[in-house]
């Protein structure tokens, strides 16, 4: 409005009101994130673009209402006068953080969990073969050295072969199984001696799993990482940021505790800047094959409290069930089962949602 004039307004008051705009889904305001770019203020009013990084669409609308209130409370700019653009960051191979992805795989999405035994392999080897029924090119990289259960899972045992590749370097076939490209720590050491990994090892081993493997050509890496927040999985966490990550799943239980941890895990994330795409809420509730009365033993709605406070989708619900547990001892993924406590639509619905949000963070 009349307000408004050349004199009052300059980009460092501009970008000081913005300073009062958080990041919605990765915390941090956005002139701290480096978001704010080619502040351009003219009589006519002040535009600026936003650089997103990982927003999915419907959080643009936010970022936009956000910085325009921020602009017009504080500046007095009224918001026929602000103009706010949206860029996104360039990437590649549909990693960020494209330094070194991995030549001919897609995307890179981490599956991670506060707590051991939430079901995250099971999450991931079925979030893996869902993914392949939908007709992609999958791989699954069992980064979890301490207690590698792909294996198992996906009912392959064996050595994978080994060659020099012609920049000198061992190169390694994956297994495959159900039609997904397989490596595991499993595969490679003898299931009766104990594994005394240290962090440096650790780090290397994972850069051999992820650049030393015949991969390409994938739509889709999962890597189902180690649990918790310790040592081993911030370090894997650092050396996927180089991988061009597209994103993290946590999984958790509805227990309240396991949710304290989950905050913790997406924490670990959120510091080396990797989107999170969800959470997925396992053994969230039991239904009596008998009577199909549903029980929700650990209490109900934990997952999606906390997946409405830290601005990120629930991406599903997986109930207990018996076909769950048997199909990863059998290594036959639930979701290739036909027995309806298997859940084969849920994990299907899922992957479903899962690539839907990769294909949003791609294309902001
Ligand atoms: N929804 C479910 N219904 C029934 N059993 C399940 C379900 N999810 C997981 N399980 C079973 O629970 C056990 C632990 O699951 P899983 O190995 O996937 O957990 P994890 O988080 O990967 O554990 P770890 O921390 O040891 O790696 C397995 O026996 C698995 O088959
Ligand atoms: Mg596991």
């Amino acid at each position: 409005m009349g307000l408004f004039s050349r004199n009052q307004l300059t980009e460092a008051k501009v970008l000081d009101a913005l300073r009062t705009v958080q990041e919605p889904e990765l915390g941090g305001d956005l002139v701290s994130r480096k978001m704010i770019k080619n502040v351009v203020i003219k009589d006519d009013g002040v535009s600026f673009a936003v650089e997103l990084t990982t927003p999915a669409c419907p959080l643009k609308h936010e970022i936009r209402t956000a910085c325009e209130d921020a602009i017009e409370q504080i500046l007095g700019v009224s918001r026929e006068h602000i103009n706010v653009e949206f860029t996104a960051q360039v990437r590649t191979h549909g990693g960020i953080l494209d330094k070194a992805a991995i030549p001919g795989v897609s995307h890179v999405i981490a599956v991670s969990a506060g707590k051991g035994g939430v079901g995250k392999s099971t999450v991931a080897v079925n979030l893996a073969t869902a993914l392949a029924r939908e007709g992609a090119r999958v791989g699954l990289l069992d980064a979890d050295i301490y207690g590698p259960s792909i294996p198992l899972m996906m009912g392959t045992t064996g050595q994978p072969d080994a060659e020099t590749g012609p920049d000198g370097q061992p190169r390694m076939q994956p297994l495959q199984a159900h039609g997904i490209k397989l490596m595991s720590v499993g595969f490679l050491v003898d299931d009766s001696q104990p594994v005394i990994w240290r962090g440096p090892m650790v780090s290397q081993l994972l850069r051999q799993f992820l650049y030393q493997v015949d991969w390409a050509p994938l739509d889709y890496l999962i890597i189902d990482m180690p649990p918790g927040t310790g040592d081993v999985a911030l370090t894997l966490a650092q050396s996927l940021q180089n991988v061009g990550l597209t994103g993290a799943i946590t999984v958790t239980t509805p227990q309240q505790v396991a949710a304290i941890d989950v905050i913790k895990s997406m924490e670990m994330f959120r510091k080396v800047n990797v989107p999170l795409l969800g959470i997925v809420e396992n053994m969230a509730y039991f239904v009596a094959p008998d009577t199909g009365a549903r029980y929700d033993i650990f209490g109900t709605g934990a997952a999606a409290r906390l997946a409405d406070r830290l601005g990120v989708p629930l991406l599903g619900q997986i109930p207990l069930g018996m076909s769950i547990r048997a199909g990863g001892d059998d290594g036959r993924p639930a979701v290739l089962s036909e027995n309806s406590d298997a859940y084969a639509d849920v994990f299907q619905s899922i992957a479903q949602r899962v690539a839907a949000r990769v294909s949003v963070l791609e294309h902001i």
